[in-house]
């Protein structure tokens, strides 16, 4: 269905592409997300938003400009309620970190989280005393809306925030953020959402959620890595700490004291990764011009064919629900007796790339005890069944002649 884009990438038009499947990680960079960058670095390398000279201003024009496309995309109410960041995790330590805190404060997450959206919890029950729960998924890891809302009512006025994963890098299943924030909301709590694997491949209305927060990547959305994105509803925004003080952050300072710039200068300290913007600016003009239903479509398709092929074989299982059509474009796979890292460098060396381990979710795998880890194909746009079939059918040789 998109196999037309696949001229747009430079990786995927080198003699004997691999077939990359491991978007859940970072996605390929078409040529124009490519050029963006050089152009930053050859044409205007100057300083946005503090050099008034010509290679500034384009500059501070582009930082402009990409903030507005981030707004529309996402719905933001305002455009100062886009905040660049270094990547998702650094936007949840921002969130985490910036927000104020009391003893006993308590935070909701699931039991499938990224790490990025776990240990900064962690840290604060650890450094400030608040309270950490995790709510458990159900059997086949989909969200238990029942559970959720038992845990808000036993946490009663304690609950200060829900963080939730809107779609989990471990398995592709996807969490009812709507109503999970009604409900939340009606605690009184706040609500963040990791948006890390939803932002590149579904239409987010961030206002229609009703959330307060969310996080993303830009590397996961063709854009350059090192790249993140928060986004938060102003009022709260105005009142959080910066966890990035310095130049920019502030619009004036004296020996003994200073005055805060409004968000999101606030929580941009230092010079910008300048190239990184540019090259965002190119990859939300990309993805601006894509179907993200049919991309998500397209990914299902793909699931379901990864999906039928290795699904009954012995010594092999899929994480989350059996229905690849709950796993959007993320197959994970269980090996009950081979180590998930030996075959993920042999299907390198059959040109097949995916990732191994545990995917940042640690504390998943080792509530189940499971040590190995799983190996994990994610698609996007660009994938096509020939590779996704030269995946599964690699796999369960592989599997069937060490397992
Ligand atoms: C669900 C989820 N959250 C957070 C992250 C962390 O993203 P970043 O590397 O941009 O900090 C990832 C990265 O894989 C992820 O999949």
């Amino acid at each position: 269905m998109f196999a037309n884009r696949r001229k747009d990438f430079p990786t995927l038009c080198a003699d004997n592409p691999p077939a990359y499947l491991d978007n859940a990680c970072m996605t390929l960079r078409p040529t124009s997300v490519i050029e963006a960058i050089r152009s930053y670095y050859e044409v205007t390398p100057g300083c946005g938003g503090r050099s008034v000279h010509r290679y500034g201003n384009a500059v501070s024009r582009k930082v402009n400009s990409c903030r507005s496309k981030l707004q529309q995309l996402f719905n933001a109410n305002e455009v100062g309620e886009i905040v660049f960041t270094n990547n998702a995790t650094h936007s949840l330590n921002q969130v985490a970190k910036g927000l104020s805190w009391n003893k006993g404060d308590i935070v909701l997450t699931t039991d499938r989280e990224h790490n990025s959206n776990l240990v900064p919890w962690l840290q604060l029950e650890q450094e400030q005393g608040i309270d950490h729960r995790v709510v458990h998924s159900n059997y086949d890891n989909t969200f238990d809306l029942e559970a959720f809302e038992d845990a808000c009512a036993k946490a009663g006025r304690k609950l200060k925030m829900v963080s939730l994963s809107h779609v989990g890098n471990l398995d592709g299943v996807e969490t009812p953020v709507k109503a999970a924030a009604k409900i939340a909301k009606d605690h009184g709590a706040m609500v963040c959402i990791d948006a890390a694997q939803s932002a590149p491949h579904m239409k987010i209305d961030a206002q229609d959620l009703g959330v307060d927060f969310m996080a993303f990547s830009i590397h996961k959305m063709m854009g350059p890595s090192g790249m993140g994105c928060l986004w938060g509803r102003m009022d709260l925004l105005e009142e959080m700490r910066t966890i990035h003080a310095g130049g920019s952050t502030v619009s004036t300072s004296q020996y003994d004291s200073l005055a805060w710039s409004k968000p999101p200068a606030k929580f941009e300290g230092g010079l910008g990764n300048y190239s990184g913007i540019l090259g965002t600016d190119a990859a939300l003009d990309y993805i601006s011009g894509l179907d993200l239903d049919a991309v998500h479509e397209h990914e299902v398709s793909l699931n379901r064919v990864m999906t039928s092929i290795v699904k009954d074989v012995n010594g092999m299982s899929i994480i989350g629900p059996t229905d690849p059509t709950l796993r959007g474009g993320i197959c994970s796979i269980l090996l009950d007796n081979l180590d998930a890292h030996d075959i993920a460098i042999l299907l390198d060396d059959a040109g097949i790339m995916v990732r191994s381990g545990m995917h940042c979710v640690h504390s998943w795998f080792n509530s189940k005890g499971i040590a190995k880890g799983s190996l994990r194909a994610s698609s996007y746009l660009y994938n096509t069944e020939e590779e996704v079939r030269l995946f599964a059918e690699t796999l369960v040789e592989a599997v069937d002649a060490l397992g």
